[in-house]
């Protein structure tokens, strides 16, 4: 693919991002109720998260036909050029109207994401990365942080019921046992755009989906930092592991998710 052809689709994602964002705030702590169905235990989803995805899919279509899509709410398949999307990630917070979701849009060539764009419309953030390019906030340079040690380190720990509980306290213990401040926002492309703006110094979660994390994964890349590889296989259904952070403390959070990382199939 020609430069000119992954800069178009950089200057579609940004746009669409934004679009998806004034969306979403649109339905945000909205009194006239806005509709939530249970998708399963704690796992939500809202009529925004439907119209925003529609919004993403529609628009990719039509100025993009030939390029495959997959979006959390709407599933889709892995192909050579593919857009990965979530429309909100972090729909519980935006669902009990708490600040703290966020729209990610990543495209990915040959099973590598070239394009990361993750926004927060409530404080309009808008977090981009190019690969080799380097990452953004606002237009501003991002880096990671240079925290190196877990004693000086903040780590979100994310946290869902596709792992046992007692993985996540163990996980959880080790983090606290090595000195480290846990925080857990409830947003992991949110979370991982932190990471990249060097707010906080790791984001880790034993099992996460394509959708929530190649855009703040290449991010969190672009600033410096390091990020595990996330393949794309199959359907686009299998989900990982991940840890992004200081190159510093690469090590150091392998050893804390040691043991509680089993790899899961999305459950149907
Ligand atoms: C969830 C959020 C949360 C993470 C969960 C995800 P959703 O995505 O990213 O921070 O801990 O694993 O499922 O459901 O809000 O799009
Ligand atoms: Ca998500």
């Amino acid at each position: 693919m020609s430069d000119a052809a992954l800069s178009a689709r950089y200057d579609f994602a940004v746009s669409l991002a934004q679009q998806a964002g004034a969306v979403a705030m649109r339905h945000f702590r909205r009194s006239d109720g806005l509709r939530i169905i249970e998708k399963g235990p704690q796992d939500l989803v809202t009529a925004a998260d439907h119209a925003i995805d529609a919004l993403i899919r529609n628009a990719i279509q039509s100025r993009f036909p030939d390029d495959g899509i997959l979006t959390e709410e709407s599933g889709g398949d892995i192909s050579a050029q593919v857009w990965v999307v979530d429309p909100i990630d972090g729909t519980g917070n935006f669902a009990r109207g708490i600040a703290g979701f966020a729209i990610s849009i990543a495209f990915s060539l040959n099973g590598d994401t070239r394009i990361g764009v993750v926004f927060d419309p409530v404080v309009e953030e808008l977090f981009v990365a190019r690969r080799g390019h380097g990452a953004f906030c606002n237009g501003e340079r991002m880096r990671v942080s240079t925290t190196a040690t877990m004693g000086r380190a903040a780590v979100e720990a994310g946290y869902s019921r596709r792992t046992s509980s007692s993985d996540y306290l163990a996980l959880m213990a080790r983090l606290l046992d090595a000195g480290c401040e846990c925080v857990q926002f409830g947003s992991a492309a949110r979370g991982l755009a932190q990471v990249a703006a060097g707010r906080i110094d790791g984001y880790v979660e034993a099992h996460l989906f394509a959708w929530d994390v190649l855009a703040g994964l290449l991010l969190v890349e672009e600033a410096g930092g390091y990020a595990d590889p996330f393949p794309l296989e199959g359907n686009g259904q299998k989900g990982l592991p991940v840890r992004a952070c200081t190159r510093g403390l690469a090590r150091q959070l392998q050893e804390a998710m040691n043991g509680a990382s089993d790899r899961l199939d999305k459950m149907s």
